[in-house]
């Protein structure tokens, strides 16, 4: 059978896109060259869109210089940066899997960094991401700046954004390690909304620290801080799988924290919808440099940076194959 592949951003305000003029649509079969359709209809016909814009793209994201407010050090090697935005984007941003482009006003584009949003507050306009200082990007991302230019919001930071979205009043553990934390809030806060009970197993990892305590204190979570990678820690999630009737996993960290929570979910022997970050290397985020490109098992190629894909998928590649 056919693998559909879904792009994150059908039938947002930013579809069809470059993709659709090229005929490299990730979703809809007519704009891929084809003369039949066999989407899933989603709510959204996409070649509709596009021959009711004229037969060409939508408006799409362009560099906007925006204004840090803050700058924290946090961690080892870590810092946090509060950036003013419009409240518009702002609430665009305000949902998990949330990322946008950043970079210094004087640097080429090359030098655009995706970064997840740790939290966005749509009353008074303002995102707020945290950050490792790793390569040549973040190293200029540090450099005492007031200003830089942003790129967004783009929404592909997780895999398994339906089933996020859509858990209600079911028990959730959720689990993140190091940086991972930052992403780690709005999944807490949408589970939340949707009066699911939440148990968060938080690592702080190479960061050293625990820099979300201020965003998650007084949240009606049971925080649970651990090595998630110890024996202890694998003991404690694989007590939690087992007892705790658990609907959703969420797996914030590198894919080998991926690979090991599957792991333990597999050997207890339950079932739960699972999500994980990704951590493909993005570069553009639009599908067009292909730098994100992954191989599934069952042959197909997937632009991750736009593309929501089963977390076993990605992880049986990248880590089980490997
Ligand atoms: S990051 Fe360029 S195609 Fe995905």
């Amino acid at each position: 059978m056919k693998y559909r592949l879904e792009c994150v951003d059908a039938g947002s305000e930013y579809c069809p896109c470059y993709l659709a003029e090229t005929n490299n649509c990730i979703t809809c079969s007519h704009l891929q060259g084809k003369q039949f359709c066999d989407c899933e209809w989603r709510g959204t016909c996409i070649y509709q869109e596009y021959v009711n814009n004229g037969y060409q793209k939508t408006y799409q994201r362009e560099d906007i210089p925006v204004q840090v407010e803050k700058r924290e050090s946090i961690g080892s090697n870590c810092m946090m940066l509060k950036i003013k935005v419009s409240k518009t984007l702002a609430r665009q941003l305000k949902e998990p899997g949330a990322y946008v482009f950043l970079r210094g006003t004087d640097l080429p584009h090359y030098f655009d960094v995706p970064m997840s949003i740790m939290e966005a507050d749509d009353s008074n306009g303002y995102i707020y991401i945290s950050y490792q200082t790793l390569g040549a990007k973040t190293k200029k991302l540090d450099e005492d700046r007031s200003e830089f230019l942003l790129r967004g919001p783009y929404w592909n930071g997780l895999y398994g954004l339906k089933s996020l979205k859509k858990v209600s009043e079911d028990n959730c553990l959720v689990i993140a390690r190091g940086i991972a934390q930052a992403p780690a809030i709005l999944v807490i806060k949408k589970l939340i909304k949707n009066r699911n009970k939440v148990i968060f197993v938080v690592d702080k990892g190479v960061v050293g620290e625990i820099f979300i305590e201020d965003l998650i204190d007084g949240l009606d979570i049971r925080i649970i801080e651990e090595d998630v990678q110890s024996e202890n820690g694998k003991f404690l999630i694989k007590n939690i799988l087992r007892n705790e009737d658990i609907g959703l996993v969420y797996s914030g960290g590198s894919d080998v924290l991926h690979a090991s929570v599957i792991n333990m979910i597999d050997q207890v022997g339950v079932n739960p919808n699972i999500v994980i970050t990704n951590n493909n290397e993005i570069c553009c985020g639009e599908g067009i440099c292909g730098g994100c490109t992954i191989r599934l098992s069952n042959g197909v190629r997937a632009k991750t940076c736009k593309t929501q894909l089963e977390a076993r998928k990605v992880i049986e590649r990248r880590v089980f194959d490997d």
